[in-house]
Formats: structure tokens, sequence, C-alpha cells
């Protein structure tokens, strides 16, 4: 089976940076933007169109393989995990980015078999680079082996978190508290670059010591975390628990005593799970 998710990997590949490319053409063009969970929960035609062309193209060739994806569960589909091999697919992540232009946008597809996460792939459109990970083989950019950062000291630490969808004033003032906490730790920075998945990837180049969210989805989390744990690197839970790819939370960092420091520090924002009925 092994030889098996290596040639899955290898399409999941070609399907990204096929992605990518519709992505490129698109950002030029005039979008529609419709909203989903809150008015800064932002969709757009490419992103479901995006979404289409990467299932329907993987399922033509896998077709007993099961799929997640964002656009689907915001059309209704449930998300949840069986044994079966799975993607986990994000056509468009950092969706506002996309709608402004700005250029940190990512195609996401992670797969999953008897709910372990097997490999992960994203590429950044505008970049063009591409991270990849199968579990026990490394973890690359562009071909190069990544390495986390040993960084263990939050006062020497750079941060990347993001906002998620939810801004009534109660989930600001936690927010804010989160990242007030680990400045007043002195942590050298914090970056907040609207795509979770590109952050996610910056820890596990070791650009970035430590990220953290409340708010995110398991298409977010699933290609992203086998790339930073080849990386050397750690994906936990915000309650220093086990990573719960739905509970829409997570800590990542190259350190467990980073992640651990973080953990302290944080106050929990609730979120639905991905997999609520
Ligand atoms: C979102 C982005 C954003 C993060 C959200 C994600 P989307 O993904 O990564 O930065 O704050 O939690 O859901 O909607 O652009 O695919």
């Amino acid at each position: 089976n092994n030889r098996h998710w290596e040639e899955c990997m290898e399409f999941a590949v070609q399907t990204a940076r096929r992605a990518g490319q519709v992505i490129r053409e698109a950002v030029k063009l005039d979008k529609c933007v419709t909203t989903k969970s809150s008015a800064v929960d932002l969709v757009t035609e490419t992103d479901q169109q995006v979404e289409e062309l990467i299932i329907s193209t993987l399922r033509d060739r896998y077709p007993s393989h099961r799929f997640i994806g964002e656009e689907s569960s915001a059309a209704g589909e449930r998300c949840f995990l069986t044994d079966s091999p799975t993607w986990i697919i994000d056509p468009i992540d950092g969706t506002c980015n996309f709608v402004h232009s700005f250029p940190m946008v990512a195609v996401s597809i992670g797969f999953a078999v008897k709910k372990e996460l097997e490999f992960g792939v994203i590429y950044h459109c505008f970049e063009e680079t591409l991270y990849t990970a199968r579990k026990g083989h490394g973890a690359f950019c562009n071909g190069l082996r990544l390495q986390v950062s040993k960084e263990k000291d939050v006062s020497k630490a750079l941060i990347l978190t993001e906002i998620g969808a939810k801004r009534d004033p109660e989930t600001l003032k936690i927010f804010l508290g989160n990242m007030e906490k680990l400045l007043k730790a002195h942590a050298h920075g914090i970056r907040v670059i609207g795509s979770a998945t590109l952050a996610l990837c910056q820890v596990a180049t070791g650009a970035a010591d430590a990220y953290y969210q409340f708010g995110l989805h398991c298409w977010d989390i699933a290609a992203a975390a086998v790339i930073i744990r080849e990386a050397g690197g750690v994906v936990m839970d915000t309650s220093g628990g086990p990573l719960d790819l739905m509970s829409r939370r997570v800590i990542a960092a190259g350190t467990p005593e980073m992640a651990d420091y973080i953990v302290q520090q944080l106050h929990s924002i609730s979120y639905e799970r991905d997999d609520h009925d």
C-alpha cells in the first residue's frame, strides 16, 4: 500500500499545480464574492470551481476514496473521517487574500488512511513553491529537505497566528488577550499572513517558531500537520493533548517546549467542531 500512497501523492502534486494555475489566472479577473459563516468568511466562484476541479480529477482516478472539501462541506456535506482513504482539500486557502490579490494563497491537499494522516501537499500559487511530506519520508519545499527551528525560548520566537471568522467582542477580547500575553513574554514578533496553511508551512521551514489558532478547519490542518511533523516539529491540540483534526484548533511548533509554553498562555475560543451533526 505504501507504494500506492506514493503514487497518490504524485498525483496530488500534479493536481495542486493545475489548480494553482487556475487560481493564478482567476486572481486577475473580477471576483464574485459571497459570505459563509460570517461577514468575513468569504467564498468566491473560483473556490467552488477549483474544489470541483480537484475532487473530480481525484475521484476519476480513485473512485473508491472519500473526499472532504471546504466548499462541499459549506454546501452541506457531512465532514467526518472513516477508515477509508480520505482526501482533505482546501481549494483556496487564503480566500480573503485571493479577493484582495494579496499574494499569500495556497492549495492544500491532505490524505488520511484509517484516520491517520499519510501525506500532505501545499502549493503556494503565486510563489509557485511546493511543500510536500509523506509519513516517514521527510518534508520538502521544492525538493529541498525542511527542518523546523530548535528554539525553545518564547523571548526569541517569531510566532504566527490567524484571526478566524468570529469577530464578536468576546472573541476579539480573547484573541487580542492571547496575543498580548505572548508579546508581554517578549516574543520577537507576531504575524498574521491570512493563510493558515502557508503560516504552518513557515513553521515547517523554521522561518517561524510556532503557530496557533482557534477557528481553523480540518482542511487547513491536514496537509500541513504531516509537513511539520516530517520536518521534526510538533502539532498538537491547544489543550496540550494530541491533535484532533476536527476540533478547529491547533498549536504547532519546532520544539515541544515552545508548544507547551504557548499551551499555558492561551485562553480557548470555542468553535463548532467540523464533524458536528
Ligand atoms: C482560512 C484562512 C484564514 C484562517 C481561517 C481559515 P480559507 O481559510 O486560512 O487565514 O484564519 O481560519 O479557515 O477560508 O481562506 O480557506
